[in-house]
């Protein structure tokens, strides 16, 4: 028989880590859960371009940055890791018999990436680049942790939960390597910028069910 009080106390224990660590300003709108839940099929389908984006980004990190050693060594298990996660969804559509849809414009990024220093320095290209992947891995991380809380199957609770888990220690890495590379000061700082800017962008954007951010 599984341990619950454990199970449980595991539960708070992330929930705790991330409140500490994550420092997103704007929680999730409380509504967009049932929404999700209503448009499984199209949350799973541009769940599964999520991952496969979170691939493909880290794979042109390496080719861009192929002189970074850690970076290399480290964001090489990531392209694994995330193209896993990608094959899981998409098993999970074959599962209940859905199907992958049409990969959609996504608005979310495409705001974030405006705040991106254009003709700032090298290093402060470079720092962009990760903080806007260790971002999205913090917002996909408190969406994926509102599924798991909010939805009404357990199966589901539990795949999202994985997810969650996973989404945070991306995030941790990818601030880990802005301050590998980068003056930690200028890395708080500018992370900061990044939170006040994302906490804008998730106030204008609409609330919808068919989307993970
Ligand atoms: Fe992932
Ligand atoms: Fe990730």
């Amino acid at each position: 028989m599984p341990n619950y009080f454990l199970i449980e106390n595991r539960m708070e224990e992330v929930s705790e880590y991330q409140k500490n660590i994550l420092g997103l300003q704007l929680p999730t709108d409380p509504r967009w859960v049932d929404l999700a839940h209503i448009s499984l099929e199209e949350i799973l389908t541009d769940h599964a371009y999520c991952e496969q984006k979170a691939a493909t980004s880290c794979i042109s990190l390496i080719q861009r940055y192929s002189n970074k050693e850690k970076l290399v060594t480290e964001l090489a298990p990531i392209v694994t890791e995330e193209w896993g996660h990608f094959r899981l969804v998409l098993a999970e559509l074959k599962k209940r018999n859905l199907h992958l849809g049409r990969q959609r414009k996504d608005e979310y990024v495409n705001k974030l990436l405006t705040f991106q220093k254009k003709d700032g320095s090298d290093e402060e290209r470079f720092l962009d680049k990760l903080l806007i992947f260790a971002l999205i891995e913090a917002r996909s991380c408190e969406r994926f942790k509102r599924l798991s809380e909010g939805l009404n199957d357990n199966y589901l609770s539990n795949f999202y939960r994985r997810f969650m888990e996973s989404e945070a220690g991306h995030y941790t890495l990818f601030i880990e390597l802005a301050e590998t590379y980068v003056d930690k000061e200028i890395v708080r700082k500018r992370w900061q910028q990044w939170l006040d800017f994302e906490s804008e962008v998730m106030k204008n954007l609409a609330v919808r069910g068919d989307r993970i951010h």
